[in-house]
């Protein structure tokens, strides 16, 4: 990995809700309809969806032709063979996705996922043409042992190992410890990772873009909107609720809604 600071991302600020395992076929085109009928959003290009594996066709035909994006949680990185349970990449290619999930911290504790699954997800993604969202991070114990940076290199290195395209990453740093937590991130924490991460991840002329995820809310997304070089938000249990998270968007501070 290279190490240059400069340059633009070519995303838009991004606010990703990530469901995880809640809502079914039905509460998924309630909430896209219901979020459909409020009052013009200041800022509509940049909702991304990720729902439940078997609740993705409802946002392929409830999002057709709309300006939000929606995405898997989780891929496999083979397109199709005996891999029972996992969900193809071209598959979600076909169906419409522009962007995938990896590496989330509850992947990799529950479902052991190792970096090694992660670089070639992230590598079959890319093949797609898929946006991949590479999600990292340290737990309590790590932060606590002042290992949090080394950790996270760890976890890059691993996952970004032989692939050149770094412009096209999207890199979400989520602490295990503000996930579900109410304990967000402080802006000195959220800094100083942002910068360790473009440090080690940045490529001549653009860089990477950077989201921040870990009980975000309607309250803190202001003072967190305003650090800069945060590109956008990964938002779980705040999302669930389209009302909120309509308005947690319109708490976005004017410069980072690109106006
Ligand atoms: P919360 O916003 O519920 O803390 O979840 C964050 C998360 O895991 C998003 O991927």
């Amino acid at each position: 990995m290279e190490s240059n600071n400069k340059g633009t991302s070519s995303l838009p600020f991004l606010l990703c809700a990530n469901w995880k395992m809640h809502k079914n076929p039905d509460s998924v085109r309630d909430y896209i309809r219901a979020i459909n009928k409020l009052p013009a959003l200041k800022y509509p290009k940049r909702f991304i969806f990720f729902a439940p594996a078997l609740t993705l066709f409802v946002l392929a035909e409830e999002l057709v032709n709309s300006s939000y994006g929606w995405g898997a949680q989780n891929c496999h990185f083979e397109d199709q063979g005996a891999f029972t349970g996992e969900n193809s990449p071209l598959v979600l290619k076909q169906m419409g996705a522009t962007y995938c999930l990896v590496g989330h911290s509850e992947r990799r504790q529950l479902f052991f996922e190792s970096e090694e699954m992660v670089q070639k997800k992230v590598k079959s993604l890319l093949n797609h043409s898929i946006q991949p969202i590479v999600c990292v991070g340290e737990n309590i114990k790590e932060r606590k042992n002042k290992q949090s940076f080394q950790v996270v290199e760890n976890q890059l290195s691993g996952i970004l190992k032989n692939i050149d395209s770094l412009d096209r990453i999207c890199v979400a740093y989520e602490p295990v410890w503000a996930i579900g937590t109410g304990k967000v991130a402080g802006v000195e924490q959220i800094t100083e990772m942002q910068e360790h991460i473009r440090h080690l991840c940045a490529t001549e002329g653009k860089t990477l873009h950077f989201l921040y995820g870990g009980s975000v809310n309607e309250k803190n997304i202001k003072e967190l909107s305003q650090i800069p070089g945060v590109n956008g938000f990964l938002i779980g249990s705040a999302s669930l609720d389209p009302l909120s998270f309509f308005n947690l968007a319109q708490n976005l501070v004017p410069a980072k809604a690109g106006i």
